[in-house]
C-alpha cells in the first residue's frame, strides 16, 4: 500500500509541470468581479500559501542529508523541486491576483504576509524553522521533523487550505488558478504519502505518535474561519486514517475522527 522511495521519485518526474506556464491574466480580470466575502476568504488562503510554500521550500533543505539512504535522499530532493515550483506559482499569484507590489519575491512576500493569519505565519516561519534547524545539527530528529512537515503541515494544514481553495473556485470563475491549485494538490498528495513511508521506516517513539492527532487539530486552527467545518472534519478524519494505515495509531472503533476531542 505504501510505495518504495523509487516509486515516489518516478512519480515526481512524471507529474512535473511549469509554474510559469499557467496564464493567470483572465483570472486577474475575473478577480475584481467576485463577491467581496469570497474575495476576502480567497485572499487569506492565497496569502497563506504564498508564505507557506516559500517556507516549506526553504526548510526542506536539511531533510536530504538526514535521510538514511540515497534513494530516500533523492526523493527529498525531488520534493524540494516541487516546493520551489509551488513557491514560484504563489509568488505569481501574489503579483497577478493579489496585486502585491515589489520588484522581487521577497518584497512581494512581505506584502502578502500582512494578509495571512498570524498563527499560520507562526507555524511555518517559526515552528517549522525551529524543527529544520534542529534537524540540520542532529539527524536523529528526522522522525519529529517529518511528523511536523509532512503529516501536520502538509497532511493537515495545507491539505485543508487546498480543499478550501478548490471549494471557493469550484464554479470555474478563476479557471486557471483552479487548475494551478489542482496541480499543487496532486503534488502534495505524494509528499504526504512519502512522509508516511518515511515514518514507517523510522519507527518513531510512541510519544511522537500520540502527539500527532492532537497536533493536527491544533494546527488546523491556524487558518481561522476560512476553513469550513465540513473540510475541517474531512481532513482530520483523513489524518487519523493515515496514522492508522501505517500503524502509527490503533484503529479506534466508533471514535469521532473529525470530532473536537482527541
Ligand atoms: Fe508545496
Ligand atoms: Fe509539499
Amino acid at each position: 500500500m505504501i510505495s518504495e522511495p523509487r516509486h515516489f521519485a518516478a512519480l515526481a518526474a512524471r507529474l512535473r509541470w511549469d509554474a510559469d506556464g499557467i496564464d493567470l491574466s483572465a483570472d486577474r480580470r475575473a478577480w475584481g468581479t467576485l463577491e467581496q466575502g469570497r474575495r476576502r476568504r480567497l485572499t487569506v488562503l492565497l496569502a497563506g500559501f504564498c508564505v507557506a510554500e516559500y517556507q516549506v521550500a526553504e526548510e526542506l533543505t536539511p531533510f536530504e542529508p538526514a535521510a538514511r539512504d540515497p534513494a530516500t535522499a533523492a526523493v527529498f530532493a525531488a520534493q524540494r523541486a516541487d516546493e520551489r515550483r509551488h513557491a514560484r506559482l504563489f509568488d505569481r499569484v501574489a503579483m497577478v491576483i493579489l496585486g502585491a507590489p515589489g520588484a522581487d519575491a521577497r518584497s512581494r512576500r512581505q506584502f502578502v504576509r500582512a494578509l495571512a493569519p498570524a498563527p499560520l505565519l507562526d507555524l511555518f516561519e517559526h515552528e517549522l524553522a525551529r524543527a529544520a534547524s534542529a534537524l540540520a545539527v542532529d539527524p536523529s530528529c528526522l522522525a519529529d521533523s517529518i511528523s511536523l512537515y509532512h503529516l501536520i503541515l502538509e497532511g493537515v494544514v495545507l491539505t485543508a487550505g487546498e480543499l478550501a481553495l478548490l471549494s471557493e473556485l469550484e464554479d470555474g470563475s478563476l479557471p486557471h488558478l483552479r487548475q494551478a491549485i489542482e496541480l499543487v494538490e496532486r503534488d502534495e498528495r505524494w509528499h504526504v504519502g512519502f512522509g508516511l513511508r518515511c515514518m514507517l521506516d523510522l519507527r518513531p517513539a510512541p510519544a511522537t505518535v500520540r502527539r500527532l492527532l492532537r497536533a493536527g487539530e491544533l494546527a488546523l486552527q491556524a487558518w481561522g474561519a476560512v476553513i469550513a467545518p465540513g473540510i475541517r472534519s474531512r481532513v482530520l478524519a483523513q489524518h487519523r486514517r493515515r496514522l492508522v494505515a501505517v500503524g502509527l495509531l490503533p484503529a479506534m472503533r466508533g471514535h469521532d475522527v473529525g470530532g473536537r476531542a482527541a
